[in-house]
C-alpha cells in the first residue's frame, strides 16, 4: 500500500510539472500576431495599448481567459484570443513575462 501511494504521488508530481512548463518559444511565435499593438518587444506601439513586457504571466493568462469568456469585455481582444487554446495562452503569457520592461 505504501509503495502504491508513493507511485501515485510521484505520478501526480509529474503531471503538475508538465502543466507548469510553458513554452516561451511557442508563445513568442503566437505573439507575432499581437506585435502590431503590443509591440515586438512587448512595449505597446501606442499609449492607448497596454505594455505587456515583464508583466506577471499569471495575470496575463487570467486577462486573456477573461476576454475569451467575456468576463472582461473588449471586442478586439476577444477576437484576438478566441482562436487561442489554453496552452497557447499560457505560452504567450510566459513569453511576455520573460521580456524586460
Ligand atoms: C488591434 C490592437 C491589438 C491587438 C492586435 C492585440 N491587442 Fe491585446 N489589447 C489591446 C487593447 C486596446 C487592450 C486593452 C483592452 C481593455 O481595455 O481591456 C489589450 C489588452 C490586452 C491584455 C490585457 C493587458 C492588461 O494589462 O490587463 C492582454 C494580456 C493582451 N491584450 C494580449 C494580447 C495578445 C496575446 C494578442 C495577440 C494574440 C493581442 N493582445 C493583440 C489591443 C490589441
Amino acid at each position: 500500500m505504501k509503495k502504491f501511494s508513493i507511485l501515485v504521488a510521484s505520478a501526480l508530481v509529474g503531471v503538475v510539472s508538465v502543466a507548469q512548463a510553458a513554452d516561451i518559444e511557442a508563445g513568442k511565435a503566437k505573439a507575432a500576431a499581437c506585435a502590431g499593438c503590443h509591440g515586438a518587444d512587448g512595449i505597446a506601439t501606442k499609449p492607448s495599448y497596454p505594455n505587456l513586457a515583464g508583466q506577471n504571466a499569471e495575470y496575463l493568462e487570467a486577462a486573456m481567459l477573461a476576454y475569451k469568456t467575456d468576463a472582461r469585455s473588449h471586442a478586439v481582444m476577444k477576437a484576438m484570443v478566441s482562436g487561442l487554446s489554453d496552452e497557447d495562452i499560457a505560452n504567450i503569457a510566459a513569453y511576455y513575462e520573460s521580456l524586460k520592461k
